[in-house]
């Protein structure tokens, strides 16, 4: 009885049209489909004869194969038709494609990018703060004494009747009344260190403001990227190491490096940090002012006090700090001489680094 059921399911199986997907579904549903007949064929299995049992159940297995191979093959068939089929068929599909107009990255997008690239190797994470900074953060907490001179040197946009907002969150102890454009990314590494404990590596990239005239060299509003460093036992060899390791990943080893003694009150001691001029190579410029050498930033280990104000112990940590100009960095990568191109925004100078996309 059984086998004559299995004989006529298989001469049907094998006859089915399975020309649409709607007959494909109806097949599955009929046959191979967990209440089909072969699902029924299998739990009749046990009213044979055990006898026959053996081989009335390989004949059924290879039914079921059967079933399975036409039902993949003709759904795989289906499949790959609908995939090609044109979703539009009046559309003429050999025509040339139009040409997208992308944009391109701003070439001080693409060098911060490269900077923060360099400096995650060697394990440094990325931090950010307010662009509109109070007075504390910017020069208090980095040892700038109140009404002294070396405020001057960074030339404050000072911002008027700002409600205090959200960036008061983290305030230091004196509370400033004044706001202002920050200068530097320096209050970046006081809030880092108000929030975080040694071992701290992190790197700050932002824009900054300074009251400055805008010229080819300067701009009343620039990027520059901050390094910093503590740990136990941090040492000004280890600030060298690193800034030579940066130097070279970033311009090439024919670069040379030099340290020249400087002067920052959140630092000491404190140096600026020179290169070798590669705009003019060797035969002086404007930007080198003929000396063959370019400043590309300030750095030295952080003043005692500065860990202080800001919660760290410097008995126990002493750390590193760095800063420098991004535009300047990425004028003498890519040897533009006139800052002002930057925010310029024409087409002609910001195409030519479509190809370092
Ligand atoms: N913040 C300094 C500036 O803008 C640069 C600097 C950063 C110096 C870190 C020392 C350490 O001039």
């Amino acid at each position: 009885m059984l086998q004559e059921t299995i004989a006529r399911v298989r001469a049907e199986i094998e006859a089915a049209d399975l020309s649409t997907a709607e007959q494909l579904d109806q097949f599955r549903i009929a046959y191979t489909g967990r209440k089909g007949q072969l699902a029924d064929l299998f739990d009749q299995l046990k009213t044979v004869e055990p006898a026959d049992r053996r081989a009335v159940g390989q004949e059924l297995n290879q039914l079921k194969q059967l079933a399975q191979a036409r039902f993949d093959e003709r759904q795989q068939q289906l499949e790959a038709a609908t995939s090609n089929a044109p979703a539009d068929p009046t559309f003429d599909y050999t025509l040339p494609p139009v040409p997208q107009a992308l944009g391109t990255r701003h070439p001080l997008s693409l060098v911060r990018e490269e900077i923060v690239r360099i400096l995650a190797r060697i394990g440094f994470n990325v931090a950010e703060g307010p662009e509109i900074e109070d007075d504390w953060h910017n020069f208090t907490a980095l040892n700038f004494p109140e009404n002294h001179p070396a405020r001057d040197m960074q030339d404050t946009f000072f911002v008027k009747n700002v409600a205090a907002g959200p960036q008061d969150a983290g305030l230091g102890p004196k509370a400033p009344a004044s706001y202002l454009l920050r200068t530097h990314t320096s209050p970046v590494q006081v809030r880092v260190m108000q929030a975080q404990k040694p071992p701290i590596r992190s790197i700050m990239p932002g824009r900054v403001y300074r009251n400055e005239a805008i010229s080819a060299r300067a701009h009343m509003m620039f990027h520059q990227v901050e390094a910093l460093f503590i740990d136990e036992n941090v040492s000004f060899a280890d600030l060298k190491q690193t800034v030579y390791y940066f130097v070279q990943e970033l311009f090439g080893d024919d670069v040379q490096v030099r340290f020249r003694p400087s002067f920052f009150p959140f630092t000491e001691p404190s140096a600026e940090i020179d290169i070798t001029c590669l705009i003019c190579k060797g035969k002086g410029c404007n930007i080198c002012k003929g000396t063959g050498w370019v400043e590309i930033g300030g750095a030295g280990m952080v003043d005692p006090a500065v860990l202080e104000q800001s919660g760290i112990d410097p008995e126990r940590y002493s750390g590193y700090a760095w800063g420098m100009g991004i535009e300047r960095i990425t004028m003498l990568k890519y040897q533009i001489k006139d800052l002002r191109l930057f925010t310029e925004n024409d087409l002609r100078f910001l195409r030519q680094f479509e190809s370092l996309l």
